[in-house]
């Protein structure tokens, strides 16, 4: 850095592409809740595993989980122009929440929806999703791997694939 505070050499100083993960109402009991449906990883070890690939991809990955939509609508909007990509498992509230759809509108950030589950298999309530169709795509069905899928789908969008 100058003095002025500038990048040395002319270069403008790039900040890691930063990632953000959102899930939704009781992911947090991950790996004891309907393991059959939801299997036995937690979500500590879901986040841990993003967090390295994204490092390793040259990317900065945080994570956060919320059983109260306010919680997830506000990162949201503190999102807008701080974050690149997001991956969103808006859990139950997939289903139901306009509030989330228009947040995820408002963040102006390329978003991909996650489910664990193949939400199309399940209940008729299952198979409407309010963030579908604001979302750049869907990963569902796939247990912790849609996490996965859904962050090499964001790297690509960042061009931090290889
Ligand atoms: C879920 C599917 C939702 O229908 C359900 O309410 C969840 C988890 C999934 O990851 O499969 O809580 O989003």
């Amino acid at each position: 850095m100058t003095r002025s505070g500038a990048p040395r050499g002319g270069r403008t100083a790039r900040r890691k592409p930063h990632i953000l993960v959102l899930h939704g109402p009781n992911l947090n009991l991950l790996g004891t809740r309907e393991p059959e449906l939801y299997g036995r990883r937690t979500l500590a070890e879901i986040d841990a595993a993003l967090r390295a690939r994204a490092r390793a991809a040259g990317a900065e990955l945080e994570a956060l989980q919320s059983n109260h939509e306010g919680v997830l609508i506000d990162r949201l909007h503190a999102a807008r122009g701080q974050v690149d990509f997001i991956l969103l498992n808006g859990a139950g509230l997939t289903h139901t929440s306009v509030a989330l759809r228009d947040a995820v509108v408002a963040s102006e950030i390329p978003t991909v929806e996650v489910h664990l589950s193949n939400v199309h298999q399940r209940e008729d309530f299952r198979q409407t999703s309010l963030l579908s169709g604001v979302c750049v795509g869907i990963i569902s069905g796939f247990g912790a791997l849609s996490y996965v899928l859904a962050l090499e789908a964001a790297l690509d969008g960042l061009e931090l694939r290889r």
